[in-house]
């Protein structure tokens, strides 16, 4: 019977993590225009700068993998003054389409104040995202409430980085109750947007004891690689001629998102050693290829992950609050 009654509480948190409360249409009746204007606010940005559409959908995993998807990351202090999401080297200046989502809250406060949270305009936004780079639209659950904190110290074990291995990249996705199909079906999001040199530099200069360039890495590609990002000593020199500009995750079709990611990591082309390790290692492997030569399965699975990248640890309910403006708590 204790077995029974810890394996029913197990269930109920299960449940109450993965956000099954939330709800399609959820503003049906208190704000009917929300979604579209997510969606012409988005539509118009995306023109303005093909480049926020990358910047939404990044935005939102960010948010998804901190402490839930709570708004946590959009804000820019709290009545506790500590450290903010934002100010991690994860985030900070790599973070696109911030003004966006400002522009959505003020349009969304006029018409229905006070009634759609900061972590439901992100779940909409990136769901335009998607659908403005080429795949089709998905019906978004909604109903989440935004966070009352957010703390800088809360990134390291929850947003992965490029150069941790790929077990410890399967853990934290695990734990936010995700398989690691989808964590590597998420991944193809990385076939749009870009990366700045410092995520993956060190595979072309400084790989390990033995090999200066990642052996993993396709010859041709590094060699572009290396012109784009030049080593150390020229470092300077570059930055005075491009800046600190991010490269493509794919320079040909850098705002498109579609399966020909996985197709090159078969040959070695990939910016991130994480992404790499995904079409190297048994159990993941197999994924990669399915995905790579599958692309309507892909897509299909792509949309399904975001629904449930939306769905980690929500609030809902009397939890949190609707905030005024994403950037501050009321
Ligand atoms: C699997 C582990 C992951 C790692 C290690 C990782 C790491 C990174 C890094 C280092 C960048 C470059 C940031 C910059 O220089 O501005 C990046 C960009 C990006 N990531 Fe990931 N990422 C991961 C998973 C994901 C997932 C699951 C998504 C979305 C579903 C995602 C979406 C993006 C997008 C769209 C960009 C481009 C952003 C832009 O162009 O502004 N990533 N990622
Ligand atoms: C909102 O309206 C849509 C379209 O009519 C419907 O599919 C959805 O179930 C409704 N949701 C709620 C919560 O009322
Ligand atoms: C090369 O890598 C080593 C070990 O990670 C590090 O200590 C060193 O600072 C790096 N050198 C350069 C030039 O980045």
């Amino acid at each position: 019977f204790l077995f029974f009654l810890f394996y029913m509480s197990a269930q109920e948190a299960a449940i109450r993590h993965m956000g099954n409360d939330l709800e399609v249409g959820f503003y049906n009746q208190t704000c009917p225009r929300a979604e579209q204007i997510v969606a012409d606010v988005v539509s118009r940005g995306i023109e303005t700068n093909p480049r926020n559409a990358a910047g939404l959908i990044r935005l939102f995993f960010h948010d998804c993998f901190v402490n839930g998807c709570d708004a946590s990351l959009l804000l820019d202090t709290t009545p506790s003054g500590e450290s903010v999401e934002k100010d991690a080297g994860a985030n900070g200046a790599t973070l696109r389409g911030l003004d966006i989502i400002d522009e959505i809250k003020t349009q969304l406060e006029q018409q229905c104040p006070g009634t759609v949270s900061c972590a439901d305009i992100l779940a909409f936004a990136s769901r335009e995202a998607v659908a403005r780079s080429g795949l089709s639209n998905y019906p978004v659950p909604a109903g989440r409430r935004d966070s009352l904190s957010s703390r800088v110290v809360d990134i390291p074990g929850n947003i992965p980085g490029a150069k941790l291995r790929l077990d410890a990249i399967v853990e934290i996705f695990t734990r936010k109750g995700l398989t690691i199909e989808e964590m590597v079906v998420l991944t193809g999001a990385h076939s749009v947007g870009a990366s700045h040199c410092r995520f993956f530099d060190y595979r072309l200069y400084n790989f390990s004891t033995t090999h200066r360039r990642d052996p993993n890495l396709n010859t041709a590609y590094a060699n572009f690689l290396s012109s784009m990002c030049p080593a150390q000593q020229f470092f300077l020199f570059a930055e005075l001629i491009r800046g600190d500009q991010p490269v493509y995750f794919d320079h040909l079709s850098p705002n498109r998102l579609e399966n020909t990611f996985y197709l090159k990591l078969l040959q070695g082309i990939a910016l991130l050693e994480s992404d790499q390790a995904m079409a190297n290692t048994p159990g993941t492997r197999e994924i990669v290829n399915r995905m790579a030569f599958n692309p309507g399965e892909w897509s299909n699975k792509f949309s399904q992950a975001m629904i449930r990248l939306g769905m980690v640890e929500v609030l809902t309910g009397i939890e949190g609050e609707i905030r005024k403006d994403c950037r501050a708590v009321n």
